[in-house]
């Protein structure tokens, strides 16, 4: 495969952090400053429990019913929009559970919109059909309820719900509606009980939203770009810092924001410290990967393993998303690849205005009263404060799941190619028609789909309602994305796993492996798009038919 885009050296360069070997976790005197960059008040991380706020809720086959509407009390310290999903089970009060299922399970949920407009709920990662996948064609409307029933087919690993009406979604989602869901299986069970690992314990869900003050209100900067918050919230909580002790914690990570990406690394003092990567979208790697970075995209998720043993009382070891080239409005018009780029390419001109307009969104934003954390700009997410000795000696296990790769080798490719033009993103120089699918998949056929990014545009987090897919290369990428590949096929950490939602800078060829077969009789209809959900309402998406 070759890529018709060429790097040039006028792209800025970051360089990668430098590493530690992970047992020499180093004593620190400087994190509280460091975070003070940032927050001048430290509050506790919240972590969810069995009821209440994100509160954990096995379903067990019960019938349930989650509302949409307004988000009413919400513990001491959480920030949240105004909007949650409500659930009532067995006597306890939820907002925006935590729906924990198992594989195999039957799940019922009626779902009643008490909001003003039109929603629907679409279940991130599972492999559904298309009456229960809520992609938007049908919706309920404000006072009416839909009934979900289906089964779940996938593997464990964190999934996430959350509103999908065309147009709508993304001022939903911000507005506070949003949720995990997560599938158990055997090999998830075998990690909790190799590593003595307990939900909101040992175990965290973390699950990352940036905000401004108040509710959603985009202007047309934040619509071409993707809204961003002026501060990250992990499960609600700004600025969070959480005792531990020295073992290991396991910490599932969602990406809520509706466009920021994250560089993510732990930190203590000047020094990085590694991590295990055990999972991604979809459920577990096969082995644990040793990392110092990765690269975090909105819906995507990740299962880190975090050693904390060589750690000493007082210790504090920092989350941080590490400064980066968002690469933004990188609107190079004499750049090699823009010729290259062809018919489908935007015109210089409409890129110029493009650039142009990107350098001008952080001043309208300040104009108008809302101070956006730039992306890309170093910041501290989440403290984790030593407290104490514990005596863990569970070894980290080698193996964590046999999966089986998805089977190309009779695939056909297919090819997309993502820009901007006439003032929209678009997918193979299409908006999305609601009704209309240009994909037509044969249903049971193998396909290979190479994602093309052109070098005159922004990263995109690309989605496949139904699906999950295999990563097989990279290329093209970026320097401080080549800089983490860990394969010779150009792949990240955060590539391998079964996934639902791939980031493609520009530049960049992605080429993904898909099986269409479908425990669901033909037609089936489902949409593929970007997960910056200002693109995705701006029509950055396109039906997909299986027939
Ligand atoms: Cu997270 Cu179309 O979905
Ligand atoms: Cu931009
Ligand atoms: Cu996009």
């Amino acid at each position: 495969m070759t890529s018709p885009w060429v790097d040039t050296q006028r792209r800025r360069v970051l360089r990668a952090a430098a590493t530690l070997p992970l047992a020499a976790l180093p004593v620190v005197a400087k994190s509280a400053a460091v975070a003070a960059q940032v927050c001048s008040s430290a509050q506790r991380l919240f972590l969810p429990g069995d009821a209440g706020y994100l509160g954990r809720v096995a379903l067990r086959g019960r019938s349930i019913a989650m509302s949409a509407g307004i988000v009413g009390a919400l513990p001491r310290g959480i920030t949240h929009g105004p909007l949650a999903f409500r659930a009532h089970v067995s006597g306890r009060d939820y907002r925006n559970p935590t729906l924990v299922l198992a594989q195999g399970e039957r799940v019922r949920i009626r779902f009643d919109n008490r909001l003003a407009e039109p929603s629907i709920v679409h279940w991130h990662g599972l492999t559904i059909d298309s009456a229960n996948d809520g992609s938007g064609i049908m919706v309920a409307q404000p006072g009416d309820a839909y009934d979900y029933d289906f089964e779940v087919r996938n593997r464990g690993g964190l999934y996430w719900y959350h509103p999908h009406p065309h147009g709508r979604t993304a001022g939903q989602v911000y507005d506070g509606l949003y949720g995990a869901l997560e599938i158990e299986d055997a090999d998830d069970a075998r990690l909790r009980s190799e590593l003595d690992l307990a939900p909101g314990r040992t175990e965290w869900l973390l699950v990352l939203q940036d905000r401004r003050p108040g509710s959603y209100a985009p202007i047309e900067q934040d619509r071409m770009h993707g809204y961003l918050g002026s501060q990250m919230f992990v499960n609600g909580t700004a600025c969070a810092f959480r005792e531990v002790q020295t073992r290991v914690y396991r910490l599932r990570l969602l990406n809520a924001c509706n466009a920021r990406t994250l560089r993510l690394a732990f930190r203590s003092g000047d020094a990085t410290v590694p991590f295990l990567l055990i999972g991604t979208d979809c459920g577990l790697l096969r082995a644990p990967i040793r990392c110092t970075e990765t690269f975090f995209a909105s819906a995507e998720r990740l299962d880190i393993l975090l050693d904390l043993r060589d750690a000493s009382a007082g210790d504090r070891v920092r989350l941080e998303s590490l400064a980066f080239d968002p690469m933004h409005g990188e609107m190079d018009a004499d750049a090699p690849g823009s010729a290259a780029a062809g018919d489908a390419n935007a015109s210089s001109g409409a890129m110029a205005d493009h650039a142009a307009m990107h350098h001008d969104h952080a001043a309208m934003l300040a104009a108008a009263g809302a101070a956006v954390w730039p992306e890309g700009e170093r910041r501290v997410l989440l403290e984790l404060r030593v407290d104490r000795r514990t005596p863990y000696q569970r070894p980290i296990p080698g193996t964590l799941s046999a999966l089986p790769p998805i089977a190309n080798d009779d695939a056909q490719q297919r090819s997309f190619r993502l820009g901007f033009n006439k003032g929209r993103w678009r997918i193979n120089d299409k908006v999305y028609a609601m009704g209309e699918t240009p994909i037509e998949l044969a249903h049971g056929s193998r396909e290979t789909w190479l994602i093309r990014n052109y070098y005159t545009s922004m990263p995109h987090a690309m989605h496949l309602h139904g699906f999950q897919f295999d990563v097989l290369e990279r290329e093209g990428s970026p320097d401080p994305v080549r800089a983490l590949v860990v394969d010779d096929r150009g792949r990240l950490a955060s590539d391998l796993g079964r996934k639902d939602t791939v980031l493609v800078w520009p530049g960049e060829s992605v080429r993904l492996a898909f099986d269409f077969t479908l425990p669901f009789p033909a037609p089936q209809t489902y949409v593929f798009h970007c997960h910056n959900l200002e693109h995705e309402d701006g029509g950055m998406m396109l039906g997909v038919k299986v027939a």
